[in-house]
């Protein structure tokens, strides 16, 4: 348990309720896979007249890399929204680390948030900010951690996502468009959550700083067991990270599943989404073509 984990754990008495027992003695969630991380049920996202959301349902355990796919305006950065309590569901539930994201108070609601980290589509840093402050931010937020921790704890944030400290002092409209995207990665793992949100993390990016950022994700998932939700638009992203990927068409999710289970099932979408040109050449990277195929048994 880091000393940054430690502190937060003092700091955010009012996260996800207790009385269930489902805390553990450090204040973190106790994740032990038999409560998915997220749970969604039934849910009808509506604007106005606008029905994004009908009948909606997705379960997504601990450990998994979720991404999820759909046609432009299929409603996936909503889908996020709702899972982090910006959006109101018409009908049905979201259940974060098993709360009811619907149900629980402000208090509960800004504890549920210290859990996770979400790194939005257009990056979204404090343009205002340089690197440091706008890593430091959620800490500072917390109004509980001593400089000297944070400090240290954005340092290592940096570290993580291959920022040395010379770029500290750097502001925002200096900085690469794959710069920001490790900024705004630090600043979403500032507070060490066990649940990552990404919507287009890899968007923008030349195809090594993607490759790099895929890495660094892995590395993550790895080290630190993190559960990731993912909105992708890039093959070579979906197929390098993800352990199962929902399909959202026709305002729900219609398939999910590990990527060689998707690939077989007869939708337009998902035929022309993985078997149109652009997925050929995914597949292919992912997969060379053999010259000479190996028996099954
Ligand atoms: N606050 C809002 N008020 C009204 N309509 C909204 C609002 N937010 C989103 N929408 C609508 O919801 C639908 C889904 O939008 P969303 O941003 O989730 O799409 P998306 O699948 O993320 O698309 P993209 O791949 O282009 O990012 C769109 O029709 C959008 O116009
Ligand atoms: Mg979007």
């Amino acid at each position: 348990m880091s000393e940054l984990l430690n502190t937060l754990s003092g700091a955010n008495g009012g996260g996800p309720r207790g009385d269930s027992g489902d805390r553990n003695s450090s204040g973190g969630l106790t994740l032990d896979g038999s409560v998915p991380v997220v749970e969604i049920e039934g849910l009808w996202t509506k604007f106005g007249r606008t029905v994004v959301h009908q009948d909606l349902s997705l379960s997504i355990r601990q450990g998994e890399i979720m991404s999820i796919v759909g046609g432009s305006g299929t409603g996936k950065t909503v889908l996020l929204r709702q899972m982090l309590g910006l959006e109101r569901p018409a009908r049905g539930s979201v259940r974060i680390f098993g709360e009811d994201i619907s149900a629980v108070d402000a208090e509960q609601l800004q504890g549920l948030r210290n859990h996770w980290g979400m790194l939005f589509q257009q990056g979204a840093l404090y343009s205002a900010l340089n690197v440091f402050d706008n890593i430091a931010q959620p800490m500072r937020e917390l109004h509980t951690l001593p400089e000297d921790l944070i400090l240290d704890a954005v340092l290592l944030k940096m570290n993580m996502v291959g920022l040395g400290p010379e770029h500290a002092g750097k502001m925002p409209s200096d900085l690469s468009g794959g710069m920001v995207k490790r900024v705004a990665l630090a600043r979403a793992l500032a507070l060490e959550p066990q649940l990552l949100f990404l919507d287009e993390p890899t968007a923008g990016l030349d195809p090594d700083l993607s490759e790099s950022f895929v890495a660094l994700i892995k590395s993550l998932h790895r080290e630190l067991g993190l559960t990731v939700v993912m909105v992708t638009h890039d093959l070579d992203t979906l197929f390098a990270l993800s352990t199962r990927i929902a399909v959202l068409a026709e305002k729900h999710v219609i398939a999910v599943g590990p990527l060689r289970e998707l690939l077989d099932i007869q939708h337009p979408f998902i035929q022309e989404f993985f078997h149109g040109e652009r997925g050929k050449r995914a597949l292919e990277a992912l997969d060379p073509p053999q010259d000479t195929a190996a028996p099954e048994h």
